[in-house]
């Protein structure tokens, strides 16, 4: 997966990109890969997170949060076994040049009504940002709580509506934040707890998207 880029966008603010975004990063870089971590938000939200004591365990971090982060992002990633891209929840020019170098998007989504609209708006920009280019893209249920009627019911609307998700889901789960006090994911100080076998199972999934589109062009 030498090379590949996975952004995280949604038009929806509070998704929960940033976190999903910091969690992949740390997840591989655990695993001994080489991730980079691109912070194209002007709300600076991943850079914050590394200033805090635990600077999400050593994960290198690039914040550019303009249109160019495109061309730096061609220039750095065969440096790395991955770069993951964190994006401004507005429709911007930041968004669309992090859209248009991914090799796969994941759409963070609640499982809500409200949030689902919006996401439909993200894809959209999705197929229209980038002339002649169909992205790989998955969407990600997010704060969900399990066995839940409405994560059911928004995953079946889903894919009725032919956006295709991943299996996997981040639930709910207050781990994230109280890792973040420290400038940490769960997988830093919980690697055997729930929130990191949810993450883990995410990246796998990513992983298989990844290897399946690199086996296409090749
Ligand atoms: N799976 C989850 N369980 C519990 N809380 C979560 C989960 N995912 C995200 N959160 C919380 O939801 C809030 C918003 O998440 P986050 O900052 O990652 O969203 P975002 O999409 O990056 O927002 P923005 O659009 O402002 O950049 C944070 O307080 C975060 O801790
Ligand atoms: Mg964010």
């Amino acid at each position: 997966m030498s090379g590949s880029v996975v952004t995280i966008a949604s038009l929806k603010g509070g998704s929960g990109k940033t976190t999903l975004a910091t969690c992949l990063a740390v997840h591989w870089h655990l695993k001994g890969l080489n991730p980079l971590l691109v912070d194209a938000d002007p709300q600076r939200s991943t850079s914050r997170l590394v200033e805090r004591d635990q600077a999400l365990g050593g994960v290198n971090v690039l914040e550019q949060a303009d249109k160019d982060v495109w061309n730096t992002i061609k220039q750095q990633r065969s440096s790395h076994s991955i770069t993951i891209v964190d994006t401004p929840g507005f429709d911007s020019d930041i968004t669309i040049a992090a859209l248009a170098i991914a090799d796969i998007v994941l759409i963070p989504v609640k499982a809500s009504p409200l949030d689902v609209d919006r996401m439909m708006d993200t894809v959209r920009t999705l197929m229209s940002g980038v002339k002649g280019w169909a992205p790989t893209f998955r969407c990600v249920l997010t704060q969900t709580v399990k066995g839940s009627v409405i994560s059911r019911h928004v995953r079946s609307e889903l894919e009725d509506g032919g956006f295709p998700l991943l299996t996997s889901e981040m639930h709910n789960r207050v781990a994230y934040a109280e890792a973040g006090l420290f400038g940490a994911t769960p997988s830093l100080i919980a690697p055997e707890g729930p929130a990191a076998r949810d993450i883990a199972h995410i990246a796998d999934e990513a992983d298989a998207l990844i290897s399946t589109k690199k086996a296409l062009s090749a």
